[in-house]
This record gives structure tokens, C-alpha cells and sequence, in this order.
């Protein structure tokens, strides 16, 4: 195995990290993700309030496969440093994480409006006095992971990574968007880039990255010494793959065919339904495999088909005509199959 980054003693082989993000890196695509390559993931964000009231959903989010090899960080959220310190605390005792994130970018007006998540953009100090709560609360090396700053006239990025760093951080993720973008307009990789040389310590590039050259590229054009995937991957662990294989080795490898594409959404849906139980599984799952088939011919029609559907064996039934349809890619083969998707209406 090659290093090529050290996180306080953490190794880490490769320069691909993958996202946390709720409702997509679940348990069920996590095991996904890691079959693919996956080197460093993360939980979706987890709520240190929860955490310490004990709330079992709450917790369950956290799930480890310990026998996987691989890197797992667990992200907490929140806003009240002794908080933050106590509910670290007992995700690095009960749950082993490999690593803990500090969610300092989530935009959504019920984080924020507790003063967690992007609110921290705002307020540099308490950024820094929450990592220094986490920091001294593990022996686990504390990464953060932050926005540009609240809006275009607030970009103070430059100044939580000083502060995080200075508390102890080993490493900042910086997603180049103001919380005010949402998700809307282009990453701006040259902040990242300006970040990125104002220090030595390990800076993480996160944005738009939806193709292996899209890594490769962040790479370059940030100087960051790892990316982030994030929404590149729904739909898509493949993408894991084709980026390591050209950062990490120089070699370009194809994506997947329909068929594949097809099969995987299948192979998530069994797993969603053996992790969840059937009633949890298909509404769970329907954006999934709705970015499984996103841009296939007629995606849209078997998107709302599905999206009416809630039995497991009818989800199942129907992806496999799709495939079939697909594979065989004849049009009176697709004519017959929208036919039989609308008498069963
Ligand atoms: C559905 C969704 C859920 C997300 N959940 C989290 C989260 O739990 N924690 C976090 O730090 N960021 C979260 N994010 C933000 C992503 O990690 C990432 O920073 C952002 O999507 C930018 O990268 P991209 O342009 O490549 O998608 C989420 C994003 C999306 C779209």
C-alpha cells in the first residue's frame, strides 16, 4: 500500500476522499462505496445533541463495518463546544471511528438557525473553540469541514481554517460555495486554491467534481493534496473508482455500461431492503435509483413509475424489464415495456 497522506499518524493511501452526506452515505452505501475503492468515507452528519440525549436514530446512523478495510470519519454537528467535546467523546469510544469531522458548512435553516453547521462561517472564534473543545475531548485526529463563508460579502474561510487549524484540526475540507449558494452556481476552485497555498497543513478540495477528469483537475487546479466526492457519487460509485485509478495510478479505466448501471441499482435496493426492513427500504431508495437511471432513454417515465410504487418485488420487477429493454435496446422492445408500465396503473 502507498501513503501519500499523513493525518497525525493516521496513513491514508490515497488523494480521493468520499463526502459525508445525509441520507446518501448511509450504512447500505457505504459498504457500496468501499467496494469500489473507496479509501476515506464519512458518515452523513450526526447530530451531537442527539447524541448525548441518547436518541437510538440518532445513533444508529453511526453503524461501522470494522472487518472492511478503510478509513471511517464520523461527522457530528452542532454548536456548543462542551457539547460538541462530550458527544465526540462517546462516538470515539463506543464506535472506534478512524477519525472525527466538525460540520461547519451545512446550510439548512434548521441547523443554522441553532447557530451549527454554516452558521459557524459566521463566527471564526467559536469555530476555533469548538474544534479545540472536539480536539482535546479524542485522541482521534479532528478534521473540519467548512464553506467559503455565509455570502459573497462574508468570505471568511480563510479565517476558520486559521482558527481550526490553530485549535488542533489536522485538516480542513473547504467546499467552494457561501452557504447563501446552496448548491446553485460553480464551485470556486481558485478560493480553494488561495486557501490551499496560505498553508502547509492538509486542505481538502470539495465542488463539483462529477468525472474522473473533474478530480484530476481539482487536483491541479486548487493544489489541494485531496479532493472530496460528493454528489458525483450518487448514483455512481463508479466514479471512485475511475478517479483513483487516474489520480492514484495514472490510468484511465471506462465507466459502467447500462447493464451495470442497472444491476447495481438492483444490488443497492437488496441491500436497502436486508438493512432496513421492505416498508423503509423503497422510499429510501427511490432518489437512488432514480440517479441510476438518470440520462438513460426514458428515465423519466420509469422515474415516476417508481416513484409510485412501494412494494420491493414491483421495484424489483420493474428495473429488470428496464434492463432488459435497455440491453436489448430495441424500440419496440421499449414501446411494449412503456405499455405494460401503464396498464399496470
Ligand atoms: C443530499 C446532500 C447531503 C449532504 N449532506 C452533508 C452532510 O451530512 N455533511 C456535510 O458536511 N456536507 C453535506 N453535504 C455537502 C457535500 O458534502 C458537499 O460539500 C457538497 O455537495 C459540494 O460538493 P459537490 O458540488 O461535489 O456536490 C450534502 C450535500 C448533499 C447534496
Amino acid at each position: 500500500m502507498i501513503i501519500v497522506l499523513n493525518l497525525n499518524g493516521l496513513e491514508i493511501n490515497t488523494r480521493v476522499f468520499i463526502a459525508p452526506m445525509a441520507g446518501v452515505t448511509d450504512y447500505p452505501y457505504r459498504q457500496i462505496l468501499r467496494e469500489f475503492g473507496a479509501g476515506v468515507l464519512f458518515t452523513e452528519m450526526i447530530s451531537s445533541q442527539g447524541l448525548i440525549q441518547g436518541n437510538r436514530r440518532t445513533e444508529n446512523l453511526i453503524e461501522i463495518n470494522h472487518e472492511k478495510p478503510g478509513i471511517i470519519g464520523v461527522q457530528i454537528f452542532g454548536e456548543d463546544p462542551s457539547i460538541m467535546a462530550e458527544a465526540a467523546a462517546l462516538v470515539a469510544e463506543k464506535h472506534r471511528p478512524d477519525l472525527l469531522d466538525i460540520n461547519m458548512g451545512c446550510p439548512a435553516r434548521k441547523v443554522v438557525s441553532t447557530g451549527a453547521g454554516a452558521a459557524l462561517m459566521q463566527d471564526p472564534k467559536q469555530a476555533g473553540q469548538i474544534t479545540r473543545a472536539v480536539a482535546r475531548a479524542v485522541e482521534l485526529p479532528v478534521t473540519v469541514k467548512i464553506r467559503l463563508g455565509w455570502d459573497s460579502s462574508n468570505l471568511t474561510a480563510a479565517r476558520v481554517v486559521d482558527r481550526t487549524l490553530e485549535a488542533g484540526a489536522a485538516a480542513v475540507t473547504v467546499h467552494g460555495r457561501t452557504r447563501e449558494q446552496f448548491y446553485s452556481g460553480r464551485a470556486d476552485w481558485q478560493a480553494i486554491a488561495k486557501i490551499a497555498s496560505s498553508t502547509s497543513a492538509l486542505i481538502i478540495g470539495n465542488g463539483d467534481i462529477f468525472t474522473a477528469e473533474d478530480t484530476r483537475k481539482m487536483l491541479e487546479t486548487t493544489g489541494c493534496q485531496a479532493v472530496m466526492l460528493a454528489r458525483g457519487i450518487q448514483g455512481n460509485p463508479w466514479l471512485v473508482k475511475t478517479s483513483r485509478s487516474l489520480v492514484d495510478e495514472g490510468r484511465k479505466i471506462p465507466g459502467p455500461t447500462v447493464e451495470k448501471r442497472i444491476s447495481r441499482a438492483l444490488d443497492h435496493l437488496q441491500r436497502a431492503i436486508d438493512y432496513y426492513g421492505q416498508d423503509r427500504a423503497v422510499p429510501l431508495m427511490r432518489k437512488h435509483l432514480s440517479w441510476y437511471i438518470k440520462s438513460l432513454p426514458h428515465a423519466a417515465r420509469v422515474r415516476d413509475r417508481i416513484n409510485k410504487l412501494t412494494e420491493p418485488a414491483r421495484v424489483q420487477d420493474l428495473l429488470l424489464n428496464y434492463q432488459q429493454a435497455l440491453t436489448e435496446n430495441r424500440e419496440q422492445h421499449f414501446k411494449q415495456y412503456l405499455l405494460e408500465m401503464k396498464s399496470q396503473q
